[in-house]
């Protein structure tokens, strides 16, 4: 048996910052010492009610209160035929799976996809992403994530997967109706630098799958529950995918994914061809069902918008000002900042003037803000932020 210090007991899979939180509240966390942050990460894109939403805590006090956490997916339980029925309603889809994380909803993808297009085909299997996508760190979604350094280490990767560079002419060339199941895409690239894809690809690229008998999946898990103004982002593209995974925000910080599908792409599923554990389970539905109703208020998607907007002109202001500001990309309450400095350098500094910042590549500092953050907050982060990069 050995001993180690706490913190050393947990794999050291993240350089984690030194500081130790205790306590959140509004859109700020605090560490031991009293210190306030100001937070621009939300838990990686997942705390978009910030902390200590009180309808929240009810909708878990709720669930608790039937002493039902879990009873698995041989039975039925209302909270997630609720959550599933509002999901339908708010999507182009017609069914929906639920899982506990974003990789595992686009795992899960992967396999509807190659169900569906089995049936078709035999030789009907191959899943194309796109340069700059991050899909997850599964074997299956490493493989469509392309990320030399997360990759190398682990190969050789799952098969039938590749990477295309984001290029109608180049997808035309490839999305073979006899060997292609499917292309997935992030309408905005999150960790892949914060690339929001231009509409006019994303409108070409749903008529060739079209065209090829190629399923398009989006992948909402960062972009999508309102962080770009629209509940879902593909709503601004003025397209409809085949199918779509969502994870991140869903259930406010409880771990919580799905998939959602057409009829078409359902119906080539059978009992027994996928499963989980815990997925959808009361206590997890519960929780989400509040944060649904919350991030589909047409008041908030108006904010998000309108605030988006601000940060936009704010954060190119800020380029104008700062050499050291290379490029600003973004929408909504989801930016990226190329910047000089190592990102690393510019959120260490952040974090000392009690700025939370996270990365998107090693020179891209990302901004993911709480959805509820108001305008005075955000000017705050501004000013902070130009602090730590200049
Ligand atoms: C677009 C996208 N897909 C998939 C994932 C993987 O999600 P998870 O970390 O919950 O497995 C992430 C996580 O950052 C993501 O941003």
């Amino acid at each position: 048996m050995s001993t180690v210090a706490a913190a050393d007991a947990i794999l050291g899979t993240y350089r984690r910052a030194p500081m130790e939180l205790v306590r959140g509240a509004g859109v700020e966390l605090f560490d031991t010492d009293g210190k306030a942050y100001l937070d621009f990460v939300a838990g990686i894109a997942v705390n978009a009610l910030g902390y200590g939403d009180p309808g929240l805590a009810d909708a878990m006090h709720g669930a608790l209160a039937s002493g039902l956490v879990h009873v698995s997916n041989l039975y039925r339980t209302s909270p997630g035929e609720q959550l599933a029925e509002k999901l339908v309603a708010s999507s182009f889809a017609d069914r929906v799976f639920f899982c506990n994380s974003g990789a595992e909803a686009n795992e899960g993808a992967f396999k509807v996809a190659r169900r569906w297009a089995r049936g078709q085909a035999p030789s009907k299997h191959e899943i194309v992403a796109l340069r700059g996508a991050f899909h997850g760190r599964l074997f299956g979604t490493l493989a469509a994530t392309d990320r030399p350094q997360y990759r190398m280490p682990f190969r050789p990767l799952a098969g039938g997967v590749s990477i295309a560079e984001r290029d109608l002419g180049e997808l035309e060339g490839l999305l073979n109706p006899e060997t292609v199941a499917a292309v997935i895409v992030e309408p905005v690239q999150g960790e892949g630098g914060v690339r929001v894809l231009d509409h006019e690809f994303l409108r070409g690229l749903r008529a060739l799958t079209k065209e090829r008998n190629v399923l398009l999946i989006l992948d909402e898990i960062q972009c999508g529950y309102g962080r770009t103004g629209t509940f879902w982002a593909y709503e601004q593209a003025g397209i409809t995918p085949d199918v779509l995974t969502t994870a991140k925000p869903m259930a406010g910080g409880l771990p919580m994914g799905a998939i959602l599908m057409t009829e078409d792409v359902a119906s080539a599923m059978q009992p027994g061809d996928h499963g989980t554990t815990f997925g959808g389970g009361p206590l997890v539905a519960s929780a989400a069902l509040h944060v649904f109703d919350r991030l589909h208020d047409p008041a908030l998607l108006q904010h998000v918008t309108d605030n988006g907007v601000w940060l936009g002109t704010a954060l190119r202001g800020l380029a104008e000002r700062l050499p050291k500001v290379r490029a600003v990309r973004g929408v909504g309450y989801m930016w990226g900042i190329d910047v000089t400095d190592a990102a690393k350098d510019v959120i260490a500094r952040a974090l000392d003037l009690g700025l939370l910042l996270c990365s998107a590549g090693e020179h891209t500092i990302r901004l993911l803000p709480p959805l509820v953050m108001s305008r005075a907050d955000l000017e705050r982060g501004v000013r902070l932020l130009e602090q730590a990069i200049g």
